[in-house]
This record gives structure tokens, sequence and C-alpha cells, in this order.
């Protein structure tokens, strides 16, 4: 399968998502082995201290919103292009309290219909490999933080460790796209899984474009062996 790119890539992510939204929040938990809870737990945990508005850029169903607000952030909005994940995360949510701290907004990731320094904090997963225009998405989230806000970023990078390596790409290209097909209806949806985390960028070179960007104090931590990574930064004061 050869990746969509630029527009073609946004209407064909905003149709695949829109096609598996029912079975998404299940079909993580099942090919992650539940271990994706972990992982997103980890990814909040860096933003304690940040006690402003939390911007969730491709929010989808809420999974990392749910995290934020079960780990105490009051002012969160919840960004995703794809009307159909944000409507079925919305009406999932029965938690009053929630749904007050919470304002789901339907749009482009690329271009924010946001004010500029408005957040203390942003936070993305599973997101970034999905954008069309990486460097845009990372300058968009730079202008809507305050000085001093911060980033955590959870997304999916490649093992490098030899004999795991071999295994998690069989899994990832055969097992993967089988299981969630089946389960979703959608087996191009999630070939489109395995395809985009073998084609995205290296963690360095991730890291390198948050510094073109403006961001300092750039870290990251491959977690799970490599599977994912959770990358931190900041904007300057
Ligand atoms: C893999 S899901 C991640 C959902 C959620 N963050 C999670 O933790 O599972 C990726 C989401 O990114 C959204 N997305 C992709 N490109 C986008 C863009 N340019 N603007 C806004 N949302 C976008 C998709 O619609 C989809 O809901």
């Amino acid at each position: 399968m050869s990746l969509p790119q630029k527009e073609e890539k946004k209407d064909f992510v905003q149709e695949k998502f829109s096609s598996v939204t029912e079975k998404y929040d299940f079909l993580n938990s099942l090919l992650s082995f539940g271990i994706d809870h972990l992982w997103r737990r980890s990814t909040i945990k860096t933003l304690s201290g940040v006690t402003g508005p939390v911007l969730d850029l491709c929010a989808g169903t809420l999974p990392l919103t749910r995290e934020l607000f079960r780990q105490g952030h009051r002012y969160i909005v919840a960004l995703d292009f794809c009307f159909d994940m944000l409507k079925f995360g919305v009406e999932k949510n029965k938690d009053k309290e929630l749904i007050n701290s919470l304002r789901a907004v339907c749009g482009d990731g690329e271009n924010l219909p946001l004010k500029e320094n408005s957040f203390s904090g942003f936070t993305v997963a599973f997101g970034i490999r999905n954008l069309s225009d990486l460097p845009k998405g990372f300058s968009e989230v730079f202008r809507i933080l305050k000085p001093g806000g911060k980033g955590a970023i959870l997304e999916f990078s490649r093992p490098t460790f030899f004999p795991f390596k071999i295994l998690y790409f069989f899994y990832l290209q055969r097992i993967l796209p089988q299981i969630g097909g089946l389960i979703s209806g959608d087996k191009e949806a999630y070939r489109y899984l395995a395809e985009s985390i073998k084609g995205f960028y290296s963690q360095k070179e991730v890291c390198q474009m948050l510094k073109d960007t403006g961001f300092i104090d750039i870290t990251y931590r491959p977690m799970t062996l490599g599977i994912v990574t959770l990358y931190q930064c900041q904007k300057p004061l």
C-alpha cells in the first residue's frame, strides 16, 4: 500500500477514522494488549505542573482527554477534524463534570481555529503521524501555546532491538490488519496504520522538527521496547 500525500492524505485519514469510529477504542486496547492506557497515563503525567488550558490535538474519541481529566485538568479543548470520532467520544462520556471541563472542536490541526498564546499545554496521542504537514502542525501548536507552555506527544515508533523488531513487524504487517479488518470491517484502515508507522519520521527527525519550530527542552523517551515514544517540549518564556 502506498501512503497518500498532502490533501489526498487528509481526505483519506478523515474517511478511515470515520469508518472505524465505533470499534476504535476497543481495537486500540485489544491490539496493544491494554498497554495503551499506561502509555496515555505516562504522557499526561509529564504535564503535571500545568494548571491552565490544555489542548488535546487529534483527540479522536477522547481517550487522552479522559486521562487529562482523570489527572486533574479542568480546562480542556479537544480538537479533531473527524466529526464522527469527536461525536462518538462526547456522547460516550456521561460524566457531567468532564463534559463541563471540555470544549470539543471539529477543526484542522494544521490550521487551528484557536487564539495565539492562549494554552498552558498541549498533548497529542497517535496524531502527529496522521498529519499531512507535520511542521505546519508543530508551528500551529507553538502559536497557540503561552510562553513557557509545555507539550507532550505520544506516537508510534520503530523498535530497534533485533529479535523483537522482527516479531513486531510481522505482527504489524500480517496480524494487525487481519484482526483490525475483521472487527472494524475496514482492513485498509489497519494496513494504513502499519504502513504509516513504517514510514514515519525517526525520533531524531521529530526532535529536529520541534527544534526548528522554536521549541526548547526537547526530550524523547522510547517506551515498551520502542513501540511508542513520548516526546516533551516547551515554548520559550
Ligand atoms: C489515531 S487517532 C488518535 C486518537 C486519540 N488521540 C487517541 O489517543 O487514541 C488520530 C486522530 O487524528 C485525527 N487527525 C488526523 N489528522 C488531523 C488533522 N489534520 N486535524 C485534526 N485531526 C486530525 C484523526 O481524525 C483521528 O481521530
